[in-house]
């Protein structure tokens, strides 16, 4: 495909729903879900996409039932020890948005080794967006600027945030319907291209991914500009 966008994000919601809807455990959901996580990854691979940004668990989202939550870390856990090889084999370099350090320690231990082991790879780059709060992330850039004694422009505000380098999103996808931001990548979304869809995230694959694509390569992008 060409023109297709440097960087996607994706507000994968739906899970619950799912799950609710077969008569399922929530929990089942987010498993399912996980399949959607594997075919959009080969799909960002296939289309060379070079930044893949996905929101798995936000700052509220411990407001949830105790049960949801461990369930949930477990899963994050497992998947990255049952994933490593195949993201290594597909040079997909793994890199992880939040605050990493309120996480459960076994599941921090893995979260650094995930990192440590896929860094000096570029074919695709993947930020898993974990413990992440958008406001949270400016918090914590206000507060790492006043303790360096600093004024920010934009530029050097940039360069306070979690992960630096990582271009802006050209485009962000939400599914399952809900037409809103949750706090994700506030700073980051200022001129991204949004797109919605009703599908919920364990029904997502690669048509769906192609669609939010096309959709993408019909919008034009002014920058507040004249074009
Ligand atoms: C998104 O699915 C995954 C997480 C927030 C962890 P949800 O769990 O929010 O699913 P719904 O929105 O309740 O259907
Ligand atoms: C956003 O979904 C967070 C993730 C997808 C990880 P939520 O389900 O938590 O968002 P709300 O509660 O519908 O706004
Ligand atoms: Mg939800």
């Amino acid at each position: 495909m060409d023109d297709v966008p440097n960087h996607i994000a994706i507000i994968m919601d739906g899970n619950g729903r799912w799950a609710e809807k077969r008569g399922l455990l929530r929990l089942q959901g987010h498993r399912a879900g996980v399949n959607s996580v594997r075919r959009v990854i080969e799909a960002c691979i296939d289309f060379r996409i070079n930044y893949l940004t996905i929101y798995t668990f936000s700052i509220e989202n411990w407001n949830r039932p105790s049960t949801e939550v461990s369930g949930l870390m477990k899963l994050f856990a497992m998947m990255i020890e049952k994933e490593i090889f195949e993201l290594k084999e597909h040079k997909v370099r793994v890199r992880f948005l939040g605050r990493l350090e309120s996480l459960p320690e076994e599941l921090q231990k893995k979260v650094y080794w995930l990192q440590e082991q896929t860094k000096n790879f570029s074919d695709l780059n993947l930020t898993i967006a974990i413990n992440y709060s958008g406001r949270g992330e400016l918090v914590d850039v206000v507060n790492k600027a006043v303790r360096e004694g600093k004024l920010v422009d934009e530029d050097s505000l940039r360069e306070l945030l979690y992960i630096p380098d990582l271009p802006d999103p050209d485009l962000l996808i939400r599914t399952s319907g809900e037409l809103r931001i949750s706090n994700f990548l506030l700073y980051e979304i200022a001129y991204t291209e949004l797109y919605f869809t009703d599908t919920l995230w364990p029904d997502f694959g690669r048509g769906d991914l192609i669609k939010a694509i096309k959709a993408y390569q019909r919008r034009v992008r002014r920058f507040g500009t004249l074009i």
